[in-house]
């Protein structure tokens, strides 16, 4: 299924289409792999658009939402869907998600080439999806949970498989909790809890893999962004620097120990989805919490950055960045070292904002459209150059 936009095209979504996705009934759009700056009044749609791109990966997209909360509301439908033509450098690729609502369970699929996938980590070998949102200026601040998500969708991004593993892990420590509930054959918990510990050790290994080379990128970038330093700390610091055997023997001893407690939790009480994830500004040699709204802004543009360049060169499916209103409150020279950088990156940029202005300097690197009531207008670029052509 190799199309005429072969190899050579600009990589990145070709063509997407929406169907009663939140606030739009329908719509179809073709940047054709560039960059796409989409600017409009408050409620007009655009952080929209950005989430429906976010859930062509695994998870639940850029709000976290339920299924039935993104359906277009006051209307008759029960489904909503979102399909992609990526540009790839092995040609066309076709993507698709849909969600079913009707019933008691809510259902997401995804299909590639209009076959249906088993999993939705099929989508992270097509496409690879990193964004930045207002709301992750919590994530320094937030308790430790939004830290790990966001180190793990990191990891899914590098790694799509990643998504199963944390699903087995999932599902291996309700098995272990409901088993605690009965009076369980101790070689069936035994090997229950064998199993929950090699995937929670899966886990602490790539968060460390992933962080060790974002550190590295960060390191080696020239950037006017702060260098970042993350770090899997507690247990997770202690596990990683045993050998791998002795890690396994003392995390299974871990999980019998704390059987009679997790019980009365109703909860796993040792494990990655409560270890911490250290973020250290590294200039300042302060932990980010501790610095300044600015500061954390910045580190966090820093991360993204240096993420994406890591996605362009060693990610298996095409890299897409979003970047929702990230230059609200940057001023004009910030500015226009981020659009320097972001340039640079040769990834496509879905950006958004609220005015046309502080995009002016863009109209050669990026498709411009005006969103208003759920419409997409494109607006006419001075220079059809683009630098990504
Ligand atoms: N499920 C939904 N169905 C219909 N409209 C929705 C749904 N969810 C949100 N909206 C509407 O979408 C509009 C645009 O939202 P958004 O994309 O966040 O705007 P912005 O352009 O400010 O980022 C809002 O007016 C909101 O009420
Ligand atoms: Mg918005």
């Amino acid at each position: 299924m190799i199309s005429p936009h072969g190899p050579s095209a600009a990589q990145g979504i070709h063509t997407l289409t929406l169907q009663n996705f939140r606030s739009y009934t329908q719509l179809e759009i073709s940047p054709e792999g560039h960059n796409i700056i989409c600017y409009g009044g408050n409620g007009a749609g655009k952080t929209n658009l950005l989430e429906a791109i976010s859930l062509l990966s695994p998870g639940r997209g850029l709000r976290r939402a339920r299924l039935s909360d993104m359906r277009l509301q006051n209307s008759a439908t029960s489904r909503w869907s979102i399909g992609a033509h990526l540009n790839s450098p092995y040609g066309r690729i076709d993507l698709s998600t849909t969600a079913q609502c009707d019933t008691m369970k809510e259902r997401r699929t995804c299909s590639v080439f209009g076959k249906t996938e088993k999993t939705l980590s099929a989508l992270a070998r097509h496409i690879s999806l990193v964004w930045l949102t207002p709301q992750m200026d919590r994530l320094f601040s937030e308790g430790m949970s939004s830290r790990r998500r966001f180190v793990d969708r990191l990891c899914v991004a590098l790694y799509p498989s990643y998504n199963d593993l944390l699903t087995t892990y999932d599902t291996l420590a309700k098995e272990r909790l409901m088993a605690l509930s009965t009076a369980p054959d101790p070689h069936w918990l035994q090997a229950l809890e064998q199993q929950l510990a090699e995937a929670g050790l899966r886990i602490c290994h790539t968060r460390q893999e992933v962080c060790y080379r974002l550190n590295g990128q960060m390191a080696q970038r020239h950037s006017a962004f702060p260098q970042a330093m993350l770090h899997p700390g507690g247990d997770a610091d202690g596990l990683l620097s045993m050998s791998p055997e002795t890690a396994l023997i003392f995390y299974v001893d871990k999980l019998s120990k704390s059987r009679s407690l997790d019980h009365t939790h109703q909860a796993t009480t040792f494990g990655p989805h409560r270890f911490p994830i250290d973020i250290h500004h590294v200039d300042k040699n302060l932990a980010a919490t501790y610095c300044s709204t600015g500061e954390q802004k910045a580190l966090l543009l820093s991360i993204i950055l240096a993420f994406t360049s890591l996605m362009k060169e060693y990610s298996e499916g095409v890299p897409v960045l979003l970047l929702d209103e990230v230059i609200a409150h940057l001023d004009e020279e910030k500015r226009a070292h981020l659009f320097q950088e972001l340039w640079a990156l040769q990834v496509q940029i879905w950006m958004t904002g609220t005015d046309r202005a502080p995009f002016l300097t863009c109209e050669n690197h990026a498709v411009l459209y005006h969103v208003e009531h759920a419409t997409l207008t494109k607006q006419h670029a001075m220079h059809q150059e683009f630098m990504r052509l």
